[in-house]
């Protein structure tokens, strides 16, 4: 099979969906890679590193007229939906519901669309979510600290303990892979942090991880609003369903906050678990809505494309080299979890959550497949 591995030109992403590591296990299973020129640059990766593990360096043209599968990062973009056609297989993350034009664009081509984000594990797991979600968690945390600066339009609040002041308080909604990621970031420089979920596994688990001086609390109504009153920055790392008309934390639950503290969205879902929260980008991060001052970039890993890149690869590289290996169809029958991901396939949508979302009619996977 022929793979192409495009520059992402998203807003400030740096990250590649192939290190060179990965296009050497290509060519060892007898594929041939194209690499756009310069897509590696931002993650450190020469044009010489590829040439020398076996790639070829094309253009944009080139790689996706040549390419049977791409292989990238990010959703498409408008700009980018004119290489769309049909049997094309495109493996990246998708997030068809949040992005309505790009279904629109990936259903016309007759693209077979197979998003990361829905891959599953044995265990229900999101397991190309997860090395993201480390990162998004713990660089979310991160790059807080420099919102919280008045030189950055923040409050002024140094988010670290300093003797003779009073240390911030950081609640972290969600211990699961993010949450637990920021938090260890935040209790390292001694902030306060309580972390809120439903899960009590997820708690228990948290408890072994972390220092004894983080508090864990159930998630109800009434330990989020004293969380809510108290806290400096507010972190959200929870998947709110795709389904939920109504929000964790409403607009109205915001005068209870204290005025210029910071709401950190890692979970970034417009409309979501907090209704004032939409997706921001590198470049304009953050707004203030109800005197509370929001971050939601929707790539936080692309800030840190030297890790990100690594991780993300070593989480993808199997099920793409399942794919080149088999072919899309046999691939898709035979692994159910890489299945889970299937978004569109030659002009049907076969994700349910979209399909709701969207009100657009749906074929389930196994459907369009026959099996
Ligand atoms: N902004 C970015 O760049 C970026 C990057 C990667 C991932 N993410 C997002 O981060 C989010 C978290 O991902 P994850 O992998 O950590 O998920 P996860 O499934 O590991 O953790 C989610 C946790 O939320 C808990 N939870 C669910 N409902 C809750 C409620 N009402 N109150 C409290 N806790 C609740 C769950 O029990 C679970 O422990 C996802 O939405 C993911 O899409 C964002």
């Amino acid at each position: 099979m022929i793979i192409g591995t495009p520059k992402e030109i998203k807003n400030n992403e740096y990250r590649v969906a192939l290190v060179p590591d990965g296009v050497k296990e290509f060519v060892k299973n007898g594929h041939e890679v194209l690499i756009e020129k310069g897509a590696g640059v931002g993650s450190g990766f020469s044009d010489e590193y590829y040439q020398k593990a076996g790639a070829h360096i094309v253009d944009t043209d080139e790689l996706y007229k040549r390419a049977e599968m791409i292989y990238k990062v990010k959703e498409m973009l408008p700009e980018e939906f004119r290489y769309l056609r049909e049997g094309m297989i495109l493996f990246t993350y998708i997030h068809s519901n949040a992005f309505r034009e790009q279904t629109d664009a990936l259903l016309e081509s007759k693209t077979v669309g197979i998003a990361y984000e829905d891959i599953e594990d044995k265990d229900g797991k999101f397991p190309l979510l997860k090395p993201m979600s480390e990162i998004a968690g713990k660089g979310g945390m991160i790059i807080g600290l420099q919102y919280a600066q008045k030189i950055n339009g923040g409050n002024g609040l140094m988010l670290a303990r300093v003797h003779g002041v009073k240390t911030p308080e950081i609640t972290i909604i969600g211990a699961g892979v993010a949450g637990i990621g920021a938090a260890e970031i935040a209790v390292n420089l001694g902030n306060k942090v309580t972390i809120l979920d439903i899960d009590l596994d997820k708690l228990e688990k948290a408890k072994q991880i972390l220092p004894p001086n983080v508090e864990l609390l159930y998630s109800n109504a009434k330990n989020l609003e004293e969380c809510l009153v108290r806290s400096d920055v507010i972190v959200n790392c929870i998947l709110w369903p795709k389904w939920r008309k109504d929000h964790m934390i409403s607009k109205d639950m915001m005068k209870i906050m204290k005025q210029g503290s910071l709401i950190l969205d890692v979970s970034c879902d417009e409309g979501g678990a907090i209704e004032t929260c939409r997706a921001t980008s590198h470049d304009d991060p953050i707004y203030v809505e109800e005197g509370i001052t929001h971050y939601c970039v929707d790539n936080i890993p692309a800030a840190f494309p030297q890790t990100s890149t690594y991780s993300l690869c070593n989480a993808t590289l199997p099920y793409a080299l399942q794919i080149a290996n088999k072919g899309y169809e046999k691939a898709l029958k035979e692994n159910k979890y890489l299945r889970k991901g299937l978004t569109c396939y030659f002009g049907e949508l076969t994700l349910e959550e979209t399909g709701i979302k969207q009100n657009r009619p749906y074929k389930t996977p196994e459907e369009i497949l026959d099996i």
